[in-house]
């Protein structure tokens, strides 16, 4: 076991050096959230190790399990961390005064927990060294439940764009400024919420398009005092790049709008970008054909949520397997998923990594 300059957990089984098969996921969770997103993709992953380990079986390469470092970007807007310093899509350079909720430097936060801040990069890997990621992971959604189907098949992984936005007015006494004197910064942001709600459901969105404002910072936020200030996150998401892109525009468009309408001044930045990731069909093949070989029924499904898989996708081919997870529920502390079906998910995990062996062996 050991602790990479990123500060991913990874444990290793097999020689050193060459090509590794790798399972993970994060083990982190959202402020207020649940028990089960990323940390069923960590334990499965271990007890396939363990059950590797128990029957005695080699694999034709090394297999490393990885607790991939802050997945969910509660914590550090440049989340995930782990597994795009992994992939090479953030460096050192990024982290600049990026400060954890916590009042630490993000620097001292990797290297207290064993990470090297200063030389992230050598957690990078070249697209080759890793022959294929598996990642299992709760759906996050309602499609196998009300199927009645343990396990899914992910076939493609939804982008999620973030942008910071701020609208300025006027904080002024809420007694005394008559209603057409105001430049009240909530009543434009207040707009803002509902023309995000309004653009993810446009038919342009198709079915995994979504818009969320997760964040709003009220200044001053006081019961009599007009608010002159507002600071939100806006979220869109979607696994089509176009309707993203399209999103993304509205969004823009939208808040210059009520800007202009409201004499608000205003700022919008696109913190984070990322694509839609189709899984790999071969990745894809190697989960169905264990789901197959397992008796499961293959019912393959986007997701709506993002992963380490996603993140990891420029550098190896991902592939994914989903379980049925409770009504859907997620990043709230009611999130839950059966251990018969963790334990299903971790088989079909285990026989998916037979497979990406198999194809690795006779590539
Ligand atoms: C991951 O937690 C996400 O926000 O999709
Ligand atoms: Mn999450
Ligand atoms: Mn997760």
């Amino acid at each position: 076991m050991r602790v990479d300059a990123a500060a991913n957990l990874i444990g290793r089984r097999g020689g050193p050096g060459g090509r590794v098969l790798m399972l993970g996921s994060h083990t982190d969770t959202v402020e207020a959230g649940g028990r089960f997103d990323g940390i069923v993709g960590v334990v499965g992953a271990l007890e396939v190790a363990r059950c590797l380990n128990e029957a005695g079986v080699e694999l034709s390469l090394p297999l490393e399990v990885v607790d991939f470092l802050c997945e969910e970007p509660t914590i550090v807007n440049l989340s995930p961390l782990g597994s795009r310093i992994m992939a090479g899509n953030l460096t050192g350079e990024h982290f600049g005064g990026a400060v954890t909720p916590f009042g630490d430097a993000l620097t001292d936060a990797i290297d207290a927990l064993g990470g090297d801040s200063a030389n992230v990069e050598a957690a990078r890997r070249s697209l080759g060294e890793i022959a294929g990621y598996l990642e299992l992971h709760i759906e996050q959604g309602v499609v196998l439940e009300r199927e009645s189907l343990a396990i899914g098949v992910v076939t493609s992984i939804a982008a999620p764009c973030r942008a910071r936005v701020s609208l300025t007015g006027v904080a002024d006494h809420a007694g005394a400024t008559p209603m057409n004197e105001r430049r009240d910064g909530l009543a434009g942001a207040a707009e803002l919420v509902l023309a995000v709600e309004r653009i993810a459901r446009a038919p342009d969105m198709i079915e995994e398009g979504v818009g969320t404002v997760g964040w709003l910072s009220v200044s001053p936020n006081m019961v009599n005092v007009i608010p002159g200030r507002v600071d939100l996150t806006v979220e869109v998401r979607s696994t089509d790049a176009e309707a993203l892109a399209i999103a993304r525009r509205s969004v823009d468009e939208e808040l210059r709008a009520i800007a202009d309408r409201r004499g608000l001044e205003h700022t919008v930045e696109w913190q984070h970008v990322e694509r839609p990731v189709p899984l790999p069909e071969h990745m894809q093949g190697a989960v169905a054909q264990a789901c197959e070989d397992l008796g499961f029924p293959v019912r393959r499904l986007p997701s709506r949520a993002s992963h380490d898989a996603a993140r990891l996708a420029p550098v190896a081919p991902a592939g994914m397997v989903f379980i049925r997870c409770k009504e859907g529920r997620s990043h709230c502390p009611e999130e839950w998923a059966d251990l018969d079906d963790i334990v299903q998910g971790a088989r079909v995990l285990g026989q998916a990594l037979f497979r990406v062996d198999e194809m690795a062996r006779n590539a």
